[in-house]
């Protein structure tokens, strides 16, 4: 919907809750990024082009030859069977073992954000997060009304001192937290992993403070470097809501994701998934049904990781070439995005209109916040551009920065210490 009402009429008809609901950046902005001129590094894009059409088009014929009408018809809102069995294998290759019946499959891990939403938060509840955090994850949360108390993160993940003394601020207070939210592995937006530590000493204050824990990977397939750390789910399946999604490792068009939960809360995900949407589309789970259980889906993935790190690594060069006197950046040992941090006198999302004037998008930091924060920050994506339209996208959003840090010479604001970036201790010097 590209048009956009000054004064709505329809103002005073909205429930409250449509008031909390953010406009996202990165929506709006995908529409002028879909432009062919611009490189646009703001996308959360996986690189679909990476599969092969022919499997895809043999599986779709297989699918609507042996099972044409239970194909095009409803079916259980948990999901199809049998691919609740492969997702439970996929959920073993990530070394955190899951029975089919712990599963229901949603629409995406987005709709598990919405269910957890719905079925969790009152207005007014605590919630925590990570700051930044995903856009998507914020957007559904807000709109059920909550507080939200978002928690720094370090190079080893959330900041757990902080944590604490949020959660011990709010027992105190008698409200404690509903959960906490975390994206344990390459985190969108800042591509930051947890350690291993800090998820026993996450896992241990949410035990303390009895507090639900709810672990969204949609990346951790996606390592191309360093060791694998557990899974949340795996050190404490009584407490933890784990959402996966194979839009990353398979395709996001699918729309296919599940929550892995204990079984009452997992009623209850049943119970509001019914109610939104009765079942995820038999046709497209049929598909992933084959891929997953026939196909090499392991050696797809394992060629993903290996386009994604040549290009994680055309981007880190060309931010040291172009950017390396003025910005700071994050490490991703996997996923998509790179997180960079600019001296503190630079709004990127008052720089966005100059860099898309340069042809070049990304997504400002101060999205990823739900109230406010990361201002001079922006989020880039180096997943869906090969190695030489990254290097020449951050060229050209380097003179974008080079032309903000001359200003703010000129009318003397450059007073900020240079940024630096969060460590991951896996890292080498
Ligand atoms: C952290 C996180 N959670 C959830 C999602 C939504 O994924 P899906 O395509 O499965 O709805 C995304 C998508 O980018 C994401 O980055």
């Amino acid at each position: 919907m590209s048009r956009k009402y000054v004064l709505d009429p329809f103002g005073e008809k909205y429930a409250h809750r449509t008031a909390s609901m953010l406009s996202s950046e990165i929506r709006d902005l995908l529409e002028v990024t879909a432009r062919p001129d611009i490189i646009s590094l703001a996308g959360g894009l996986p690189y679909t082009q990476a599969l092969d059409p022919e499997v895809l088009l043999r599986l779709a014929r297989r699918v609507l030859s042996e099972d044409f009408a239970s194909s095009l018809q409803y079916g259980p809102t948990d999901g199809y069977a049998p691919l609740k069995r492969s997702l439970a294998e996929v959920m073993h290759a990530e070394g955190s073992p899951c029975l089919p019946e712990d599963i229901v499959i949603t629409h995406g891990a987005q709709q598990g954000l919405e269910i957890i939403g719905k079925i969790f938060i009152n207005p007014g509840d605590h919630i925590i997060t990570e700051a930044p955090s995903y856009v998507g994850a914020l957007n559904s949360f807000l709109s059920y009304q909550p507080h939200i108390h978002a928690i720094p993160m370090d190079g080893e993940g959330m900041d757990v001192e902080r944590l604490r003394a949020v959660l011990e601020g709010l027992a105190a207070a008698g409200e404690p937290a509903k959960f906490i939210y975390t994206i344990p592995n390459f985190q969108n937006p800042a591509g930051i992993t947890m350690s291993t530590e800090r998820r026993f000493a996450l896992l241990e204050l949410a035990e303390e403070f009895d507090c639900l824990v709810v672990e969204d990977n949609p990346y951790g397939l996606l390592r191309f470097e360093g060791s694998p750390c557990p899974t949340l789910r795996s050190l404490d399946e009584s407490r933890v809501v784990y959402l996966g999604t194979l839009s990353k490792i398979f395709a996001a068009g699918m729309r296919i994701g599940w929550v892995a939960a204990p079984h009452p809360i997992l009623e209850k995900v049943l119970l509001a998934k019914q109610s939104a949407d009765l079942c995820t589309s038999s046709f497209t789970q049929r598909i992933a049904h084959l891929y997953f259980a026939e196909e090499d889906w392991i050696g797809q993935v394992k060629q993903l990781r290996e386009i994604y790190r040549e290009r994680r690594d055309a981007m880190l060069e060309a931010l040291q070439e172009f950017l390396g006197d003025i910005a700071a950046w994050t490490r991703p040992q996997g996923g998509l995005f790179v997180w960079v941090t600019l001296p503190e006198y630079i709004h990127t999302s008052e720089m966005l209109a100059s860099a898309i004037e340069a042809k070049v998008a990304f997504v400002p930091g101060s999205g990823f916040f739900p109230y406010r924060g990361g201002e001079n920050c922006m989020r880039l994506n180096f997943s869906y551009s090969d190695a030489d339209t990254l290097w020449e996208g951050i060229k050209r959003l380097s003179r974008v920065v080079k032309r903000e840090v001359s200003l703010a010479r000129a009318f003397g604001l450059e007073k900020s210490p240079a940024p630096r970036p969060p460590r991951d201790p896996q890292e080498e010097d």
